[in-house]
């Protein structure tokens, strides 16, 4: 929280306590956004951390696939998005019945195969779906869940699915999307960084492409990253290859590092226009006004299901392997 509030932020808080509202950002929000957040997060951490809320009203900061994760894994509540238009270049890329007519081609031509959903997606692909994953459980689910000897049309993002069927060597039949800022890295300023900070520590979302992540020394989901930071204690570079937003959480978390946005080939900063579109006086008025509201959707009914299996009933803990980098870079 900062020390000193503007206007705006001290309205959203009063605000918050009239309407009894709990408020969960993305770490790809504005710092101003996740600092009066009660809880930042992944898409994973988000979908998780919404079951728990009791508060009547959840003010999701974030884009509206995780809005309406929140509202269908705790229906009960009145889920407010301060900007109905916060899309994502994923959900757009897998219409739903796109991927209805795939899978029907897939089964006529005899293929056997699991329908495996990153949590871009609409809730229509997600009810289409039989698992849905975020980049902190899709390993586990691509490697433990799906059943061996069945094939996976992985939907939508091509990268995360060319990275996970790498990672574990499963057949995988790749959907045609990408997300519009991991995608466009810029592999050349990557490279020119590299040679001017030899040292760095270069960390990757797998949303990348597979010529970034060839010269990341950690790829992995947002909280994957954070934890990987972590394990360094002396002060070291960072060269982010994600949202850049993302180092505003780093550098709260561990502020004797220096963390440099990889750019883009198109725009220096790398933020995400979708995630952009909430700003605080949008997140005032949503709770002022009680709306944008997610509403429940008729296929909500059969995606909460999946979302349930997927996310909340995990078979096995898994415990990533502690790293510890006492000496820096
Ligand atoms: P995570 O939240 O799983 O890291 O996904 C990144 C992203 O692009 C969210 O839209
Ligand atoms: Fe979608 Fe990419 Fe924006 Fe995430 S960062 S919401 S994947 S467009």
């Amino acid at each position: 929280m900062p020390a000193v509030l503007d206007d705006v932020s001290a309205e959203i808080l009063d605000l918050k306590k009239r309407i009894g509202a709990t408020i969960l950002a993305h770490y790809y929000q504005d710092g101003e956004i996740q600092a009066l957040a009660d809880v930042t997060g992944d898409s994973l951490k988000l979908a998780r951390e919404a079951t728990k809320v009791d508060s009547p009203v959840i003010v999701f900061c974030g884009v509206l696939f995780m809005a309406e994760t929140a509202k269908m894994l705790n229906p009960k509540k009145r889920v407010l998005l301060p900007d109905l238009q916060a899309g994502c270049s994923l959900v757009d890329a897998c219409p739903a019945d796109k991927l209805a007519r795939e899978q029907e081609r897939l089964r006529a031509n005899g293929r056997q195969f699991q329908t495996v959903c990153y949590i871009n997606s609409s809730a229509k692909v997600k009810a289409l779906s039989d698992w849905v994953v975020t980049s902190g459980n899709a390993e586990d689910v691509v490697r433990n869940r799906v059943p061996a000897g069945q094939e996976i049309l992985f939907v939508p993002d091509k990268h995360l699915g060319a990275y996970l069927r790498d990672l574990t060597g499963r057949d995988m039949i790749l959907w045609d999307g990408s997300c519009m800022v991991h995608e466009i890295f810029s592999v050349t300023d990557l490279l020119k960084m590299k040679r001017e900070h030899p040292r760095a520590v270069t960390i990757a979302h797998p949303e990348c492409p597979r010529n970034i992540l060839e010269h990341a020394d950690f790829a992995g989901g947002t909280e994957a990253m954070r934890k990987h930071v972590g394990t360094y204690r002396e002060p070291t570079t960072f060269l982010v290859a994600t949202e850049a937003n993302m180092m505003w959480d780093l550098q709260r978390l561990h502020p004797q590092h220096t963390y440099l946005g990889v750019p883009g080939v198109s725009c220096a900063c790398n933020k995400c226009p979708h995630m952009a579109r909430n700003t605080l006086e949008k997140v005032r008025d949503c709770m002022r006004d009680g709306r944008p509201e997610i509403l429940w959707q008729p296929e909500f009914d059969k995606a909460k299901e999946v979302l349930t299996r997927s996310l909340l009933n995990p078979p096995v803990a898994v415990t990533p392997v502690a790293e510890d980098h006492p000496h820096g870079d």
